[in-house]
């Protein structure tokens, strides 16, 4: 099997194709926190026993931390999973509006419904990370990406408040938004309860750095997370991810802590890079409210990607499977300064190599 480019994060496939380890490669094509959290020690019971169906102490520590009752919380097996029962509540709508470039993911669970989609063209320059007016999108139900995948555009919660009105259903994304400095600001979290119309998806992928836990959260009407739960297997969150999940959260005050220096690494690095970036030639990086950037350039930047995995081990997001985008484009996943230094001094090394400019 070849290197799906639908995602970034296939470090296993890109180490095979190279023909070393995993480990060996800086992956920058996923964007997580650069820190995980030690792996709390398990209990037997959380590898013997069936899972709580219900997932009541996740449920109850993520609504602590929203200050929600638990029924309006349901975790899942990673946002991907939710998104699979959004879209089928979508399917039974109407027609949905997205933007595009975005998110692969939202199509493939509408895919699974027979669900159909129209897209709205995002304009490709901006000039600041945001809070931005999102574009109006046609369709009965809107997808919202907050910060918007992949081009880390923040949206304001008064543009998005205005689409709950027009839409019958609004399914907004904020997997990334506890990443961003200021980024509650704009949440949608706070509209849940007078909107019934209105599901919010979070995961705990990219804040804590646990992509391989898959663990994330919808929070929405309790009627309509009832019914998703009546449709998904029995057990969609396993004892272990229950486990850490409950332990990451158990406390508030912690939680909120980890999000501040989550928050204070990608101002200071997002900057840093942004700098660093800009000097060099041949290359454009873009504004971004959060932990990963687009770079653009008019020439072709596929040779360079290349380079970068073959020459140095570093993985860069290809932008080719985001409609759009295409191959002049590249997203990079900011890393430590260590790694990020790293990052660029590789391509710096290319682009003398291979001039773009
Ligand atoms: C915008 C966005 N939402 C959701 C997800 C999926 O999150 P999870 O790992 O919780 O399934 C991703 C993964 O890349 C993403 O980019």
């Amino acid at each position: 099997m070849g290197v799906d480019l639908r995602h970034g994060g296939n470090r296993q496939a890109v180490a095979d194709v190279l023909g070393c380890r995993p480990s060996q490669l800086l992956d920058a094509s996923a964007s997580l926190a650069p820190w995980t959290p030690r792996c709390p020690r398990l209990t037997a019971a959380s590898l013997r026993d069936y899972p709580d169906r219900d997932q009541a102490s996740l449920r109850q520590a993520i609504a602590a931390i929203h200050g929600l009752s638990p029924d309006w919380v349901l975790p899942g097996n990673g946002a991907a999973e939710l998104f699979t029962w959004a879209a089928r509540d979508a399917a039974a709508v109407g027609m949905s509006g997205l933007l595009a470039p975005g998110f692969a993911d939202y199509r493939r669970a509408l895919h699974c419904w027979d669900a159909s989609w129209l897209e709205t063209p995002l304009a490709l320059a901006w000039d600041h990370a945001g809070p931005l007016h999102h574009p109006s999108l046609e369709g009965a139900l809107a997808w919202i990406c907050n910060p918007h995948n992949p081009t880390g555009q923040l949206w304001s919660r008064a543009s998005l408040e205005a689409m709950l009105d027009r839409h019958a259903l609004v399914i907004c994304d904020e997997a990334f938004l506890p990443l961003v400095p200021n980024g509650e600001q704009q949440s949608l979290l706070p509209l849940v309860a007078e909107h019934s119309n209105l599901v919010v998806i979070r995961s705990l992928t990219k804040l804590y750095g646990i992509a391989g836990l898959r663990l994330g959260y919808a929070v929405a009407h309790p009627q309509r997370l009832q019914r998703w739960a009546e449709w998904r297997d029995p057990w969609p969150v396993n004892g272990i991810a229950l486990a850490i999940g409950e332990r990451l959260l158990a406390s508030p005050q912690h939680h909120h802590r980890w999000c501040k220096r989550v928050q204070r690494w990608v101002a200071t690095e997002g900057a840093w890079m942004q700098q660093q970036l800009a000097a060099l030639p041949g290359i454009t990086p873009m504004p971004s409210a959060v932990n990963y950037l687009l770079i653009r350039s008019n020439r072709s930047l596929v040779p360079l990607r290349e380079a970068m995995e073959q020459r140095h081990r570093i993985l860069l997001r290809d932008c080719r499977s985001f409609e759009g985008l295409g191959e002049n484009w590249l997203r990079i996943g900011l890393q430590s300064r260590r790694n990020n230094r790293r990052i660029v001094k590789a391509l710096r090394e290319e682009l003398q190599r291979s001039p773009l400019a």
